[in-house]
Parts: C-alpha cells; structure tokens; sequence
C-alpha cells in the first residue's frame, strides 16, 4: 500500500480547496495538486495520477457527479472520496454509482479523512492482489469473537461458554469455544469435559495441522459446540508462540463459522494476537469502580493497539438495580456506550457447578435470555421468533 498516499483536491471552490488541504495536512496527508471540477480536474488527473481523489460535491451536484465519472476514465487506478455537506440518501447514492468509493460530510475531521484513505487503499491493493492471482485473502473464514475483561472473576468464561452454545443451537453454524485463559483454563470444567488433548498438543504439532485435521483434536459437546481446552497445566502455555496461536486460530476460522475465544484477566503476547484476529472483541465490565477503572485503561490500550473501536462492544455483567453505579456513569467515564448488559442470576453459580450452561440449564432465566439475545444480535438472526425457545429446548433436550 502507498505509504505516503498522493491525493489531488477537487473542488470549485477556491478558498474550500484550500481548508481541505489544511485538513489533510492536519491528518498528515500530502496533496499533490488541486483543481476545479471537468477538463481541468482531468488535465490534472491524466498528467499526474494520485492515489486519491477528494472530489467536493454540493447542490447542484450535476458537475460534481459528471467530473466523478470523467476521472474514473482518466486515472482508473485512483480512488474517489468524495466530501459534502448533503447527508441525504440520495446524494450518498448518486456519488457511488458514479464511482466515488467513500462519502464524507462535511465538516472534514482529519482523523477522518485519514481513516478513509488508508482504508480505501488496503481495499484496493487487496482487489489488485486478488486479481493477480494471490487468493489467500479469499479463503472463506468465520467469524471470531474474542471476549476479553481487565480481570478475572467478572464473567468472561461464563459469557464465552454461554454465547457459543447459543450460537450453535439457534442457528446451524459450526462453532468452536478456544480456551486461550493462559491460567485457569475453566472452559472444561465449565461445560463438563474431559480433556485428552489440549491447545498444547496442537502446538507441538503446529506443522503437520490443516484446517481439517485440527478438527479431530477438537472435543464434541453435546450442544453441538466444539472445545479446544486450555492445557491441564498452564506451564504448557510456555511452548505457545504468538505465531502458533495465529495459525490455530486462523485454521479454526476456517472451518467453523464462529471462533469464540475466551481469555484471562491478564495481558500477553498470545492475548494480543487473539485481539488483532478478532472481528468482535467482547469487552466485559462488572459495575464495580474497581472493574470500571481496570476496564479504562484496558480500552485505552486497545486504541493505542490501533484496535478500531467498531470491533469493541462493551458488555457490562452482573447489573443489577444493587449496582452503586448507574450505566449511564459507567459509559462517561469511560466515554464508550454499553452495547450489551447481562443481569445477575443466582442460576449462574447453579449451572457452573453442574458444568452445564445456564442457556441449556435454565433457558428462560433473564441471564439466558440476554446471552440469547446478544447471539441472535450477533449473527445476525431476528430474535424473538415465535417458537423459537421450543425449539432451542428441543434441540438442546
Ligand atoms: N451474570 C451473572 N450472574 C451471577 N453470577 C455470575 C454472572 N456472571 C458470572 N457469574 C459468576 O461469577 C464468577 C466468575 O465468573 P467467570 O465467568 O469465571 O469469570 P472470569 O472468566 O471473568 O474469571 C462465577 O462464579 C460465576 O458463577
Ligand atoms: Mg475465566
């Protein structure tokens, strides 16, 4: 990808084009050059291609839209972006048909100027590498949702347990549970199985593993989930890199639709990789102060990661009308909104002893319910179908 992308203003508007460009300077960007909309705009495109055209667009949008489609003739290797203080539908519309990539609104934000422009070109370096042959970015993979917390004892393993299961009752999907909590390990005795090999023995094996035979090492629950347990003993961590989690996870991903990923309260290396693989980072928070401070500066950790925050949803557990704080303090202080909130239930502890998840155990109780619910959120499935807890129950039973 370009590391210093060129990028060429469009716009009438003289003193406009001058703001745009401070705006891109501000976001560290270079512009190589600037013109008014038709035959300048593509004078100036033909004798000097960029890699990005920032194209302003306002009513009438008419010559705005015929230079959008000229310079997708002239330089078909640039992207176009166009920026416009029109936020209705239809504007958005009639820019992509004539062939702008991303639409901005006006007033420009570096950040989000930038976001934009890297993001296009990794779009389009990934089309081209598509195109000369190179497939690997087409290899069809499931979705991974890491769930993390700043520490122990806030829900994790219970959220992690709960969710795949559910994922794998209300929809056909193939889901695997990884336990990657690099102390405890309580997946196993969370949902009650025996452990013969782990994700130690994987990595002892790491070359000979296709995204077929590490099927086999994986245990069948009988909720349809599969389990690759943590090690029996969490010395065997030791002998786990960070590149072997990337390739485990990787061919998981492969042969499953959801890679649920539990982890402990702690951060290292093999954590880290578990983040940047996710495609929905689960981020859980009881209501506690102590939690809520620890889980700040986690979220702050992610973002300097450069962990794009559409991938975090905050979960807060254990909410309760007893809870000092309220949600609306929790989501201030820590400047993020709570996607999900689980309730606390005393079936939990219930279940956890008879290593059976609540969402089976007791599938009406509210703690279900919510997990249930944040599934169907997460894969993409309408809730609340008529019959639909009859037939998880059948399912299940
Ligand atoms: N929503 C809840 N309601 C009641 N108890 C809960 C709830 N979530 C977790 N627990 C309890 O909290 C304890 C810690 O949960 P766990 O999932 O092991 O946390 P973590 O994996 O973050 O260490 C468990 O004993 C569990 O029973
Ligand atoms: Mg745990």
């Amino acid at each position: 990808m370009a590391q210093d992308p060129e990028i060429i203003i469009i716009d009438p508007d003289v003193s406009a084009r001058s703001d745009t460009a401070d705006v891109l300077a501000a976001g560290n960007l270079t512009v190589v050059g600037e013109a008014d909309y038709g035959i300048t705009a593509v004078a100036v495109a033909k004798e000097h291609p960029p890699d990005v055209f920032l194209v302003s667009m306002e009513e009438p949008a008419a010559r705005a839209i015929q230079t959008i489609e000229m310079l997708g003739s002239a330089a078909p290797d640039a992207a176009i972006i166009v920026t416009s203080s029109l936020t209705d539908a239809s504007s958005v519309r009639r820019a992509m048909v004539a062939g702008a990539s991303d639409y901005l609104t006006k007033p420009l934000k570096p950040e989000d100027v930038t976001r934009a422009v890297y993001a296009i070109l990794e779009h389009e370096e990934r089309k081209r590498r598509n195109a000369d042959g190179d497939l690997t970015d087409l290899v069809p993979r499931g979705t991974i949702i890491t769930i993390f917390g700043a520490k122990g004892g806030i829900g994790k393993t219970t959220i992690a347990t709960n969710l795949a299961t559910s994922l794998a009752r209300m929809t056909d999907a193939n889901v695997v549970l990884v336990d990657m909590d690099t102390r405890f390990g309580d997946v196993a005795i969370m949902m009650d199985v025996a452990v013969d090999s782990s994700i130690a023995d994987l990595g002892r094996r790491i070359d000979e593993l296709d995204r077929d035979s590490i099927k086999e090492e994986l245990v069948s629950h009988h909720t349809g989930v599969s389990i690759l347990p943590a090690p029996p003993h969490p010395t065997e961590w030791r002998d786990l890199t960070a590149d072997h989690i990337e390739k485990i996870v990787n061919l998981l991903a492969q042969g499953h639709d959801y890679v649920v990923i539990d982890t402990p309260g702690t951060f290292n290396e093999i954590i880290a990789t578990t983040l940047e693989l996710a495609d929905i980072i689960l981020l859980i928070t009881s209501m506690d102060l102590a939690s809520i401070k620890d889980t700040a500066l986690a979220l702050e950790m992610l973002r300097a990661a450069n962990i794009s925050d559409d991938k975090m949803k905050l979960i807060i557990n254990h909410s309760t009308s007893a809870n000092s704080l309220r949600e609306e303090d929790v989501e201030r202080v820590l400047e993020y909104n709570v996607t999900w909130r689980i309730p606390h239930d005393y079936n939990v502890s219930n279940s956890i002893q008879l290593g059976i998840p609540i969402v089976v155990a007791k599938p009406y109780a509210r703690v279900s319910r919510a997990i249930i619910d944040m599934a169907h959120a997460l894969s993409g499935t309408p809730k609340e179908r008529k019959g639909f807890l009859e037939r998880f129950l059948a399912k299940v039973s």
